[in-house]
Order: structure tokens, then sequence, then C-alpha cells
């Protein structure tokens, strides 16, 4: 046995089109939708680099710009917050953007499934254990997943993926884990499937954005093999490296909100919205005055 093995690089999938948020991403990327005034993608970026991630590896596409430039420098509003002594956003544009070559952007060409989005990222990650962010899977909690997953994977040093108990008719949306119970908060996985009707489902237990996968990963995601909804899928590369390898799964803590839907994309600028006091004294009484005035017969 070699000496442990840390995880160092991120990989952020943002290629996707945001088809269901149109026509709000027809020229932005969905990536870019705030939860309050920061894009979704600034809170996984966070994430990634409060737990120690020291390289983000972004796989995007065409119309993606926005997310480079959200990451630079814009040296015209630095002059003009100086001017106007605008000194805490400067300070807070400032710390968001990370030190110049932290960043990797590398493009998948066609919309082929977030499986061909992960394998896209092969030669920027190489042979070593990296770690997978969906921004649109936001969760709400102050030990943030990532970094309790790192802890974990220097335990098992395997691969590991976020965990929760979804609602047993939602199972066609998600990954969907087949576990041995350990009784603790990793559970060891015996098999899993992408998007399976609730009759075919083996659990309602459901993968979450949260991935840290050994390099093997790109030896079965290099197979190409179509999945769910004619695409690769990352979950049937998983579920093939289970034969060789063990998988676990980790139920985290904390409020996780869908932002891919529009439901629980509204629930996430609602939930965060009320966490700043200067918000919250006027948004509690507008939303109490609002449903007595939506109330049926009122
Ligand atoms: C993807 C994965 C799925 C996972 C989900 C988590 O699905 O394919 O296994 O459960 O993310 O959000 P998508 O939401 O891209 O359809």
């Amino acid at each position: 046995m070699g000496s442990k093995l840390s995880v160092k690089k991120a990989v952020f999938p943002v290629a996707g089109l945001g088809t269901r948020f149109l026509p709000a991403t027809k020229a932005i990327p969905k990536e870019m939708l705030p939860v309050v005034d920061k894009p979704l993608i600034q809170y996984a970026v966070e994430e990634a680099l409060s737990a120690g991630i020291e390289e983000i590896i972004f796989v995007t596409g065409r119309k993606k710009e926005a997310l480079e430039d959200h990451f630079d420098r814009s040296c015209e509003l630095e002059h003009t917050l100086m001017a106007r002594n605008k000194d805490t956003l400067l300070r807070e544009l400032d710390s968001l953007v990370p030190e110049s070559g932290t960043i990797i952007y590398t493009r998948q060409g066609e919309p082929l499934g977030l499986g061909h989005a992960i394998w896209c990222s092969r030669h920027a990650v190489g042979d070593e254990p990296f770690a997978i962010l969906l921004a649109d899977d936001l969760v709400k909690t102050d030990q943030p997943v990532l970094g309790k997953m790192l802890a974990k994977f220097e335990e098992v040093q395997s691969s590991i993926v976020a965990v929760e108990e979804i609602d047993p008719v939602q199972t066609d949306k998600y990954g969907i884990l087949d576990v041995e119970n350990t009784g603790t908060d990793l559970l060891r996985i015996k098999g899993m499937v992408e998007k399976p009707s609730p009759d075919q489902a083996p659990s309602n237990l459901a993968i979450i954005g949260r991935y840290i996968l050994t390099p093997e990963i790109y030896t079965q995601l290099s197979r190409k093999e179509r999945g769910a909804g004619g695409e690769i899928q990352i979950t049937d590369a998983m579920a093939r490296l289970l034969q060789e390898q063990p998988i676990y799964g980790y139920r985290f803590k904390g409020r996780r909100f869908d932002c891919g839907s529009k439901a629980g994309f509204q629930m996430a600028n609602l939930a965060y919205a009320l966490d700043r006091p200067e918000i919250k004294k006027d948004l509690l009484p507008f939303i109490a005055e609002y449903l007595q005035q939506s109330k049926p017969g009122s």
C-alpha cells in the first residue's frame, strides 16, 4: 500500500444549455443565475476552495464566457468602486478571483451527457483522485459537504458520492443506489442505476451532485456507452467501476436545494434571503401579508 492520496482537483461540468430556465438562460449561463446576489457557480467554487481544493476545472461550452469573466478581474469595475470608496465591495470582488492559473477551462464540444462532460476533464485531472461538483445542487449547511467528503476520503481512499433520501416517486430524476446499511453516515454501495422508474428503483437513496472519484473512472467513461436518455452517464461508469473497487455513499447533513428546477431555485432564494437580516426584515412581513391576501375568499 502506497502513501495516502489526497484530492486537489475539482471538476465543474458547466456546459449545460439550461433549457429549463429559458428565456432567462438564452444569453447567460444557467450557472450564473443568482441565489440572492451570488451566482450558483460561486457557491460551488467557494465550497471546493474551502475544502482545500487547489485546482478548478470547468468543462464549459459555447456561450459560457460569462463564467470566465466572473472569476477574473474587472479593472473598470474596480476603478469605479475605488473612486467611490466602496471598500467592502472591492474586497468581496477581490476575494472571488482565484490566483491566476488556478482555473482551467476545457470545452465539451457536444452535449452527450454528464459522463461525457466528466470524460472531457481527463487530461486536466490526470492520474489522481478528483472531486466533481454540480452547481445545481446547492446544500445549505454549516458543514460544507465536499469538505466532509474529503475527510472521509482520507480514511477510505475510495470513491464517495453524496446521497440523500428522496421522495420515492422522484427516482426517475436521479442516480439511485442499492446499498449495504452500515449504520453510519458512510454506506457501502452494491449497485446503482440512473433515473429508474419508481417500480424499478432499488431504494430511494439518490446521488446528489458531489462526487469524489478515483481516476479509473476515466477508463470506464472512455467506453462511451449510452445509457438513460441516450446520454453517456457518470452513474453507469460508476456502476462498472464498482465491479473493480469499492464506492461509498455519504449521507450529508444539511438542506439541499435542487436549483435545476424552478421551484427548488425559488426555495433556495427564499432560504438564503431569510438568512440575511437586512433582507429578512422586509421579506418576512411581505410573505405573511401576501399569503394572507392570497388566501381563498380574502
Ligand atoms: C445528474 C446525475 C444523477 C444525479 C443528479 C444529482 O442528473 O446524472 O445521477 O442524481 O445529477 O443532481 P441530472 O440532474 O443532470 O439529470
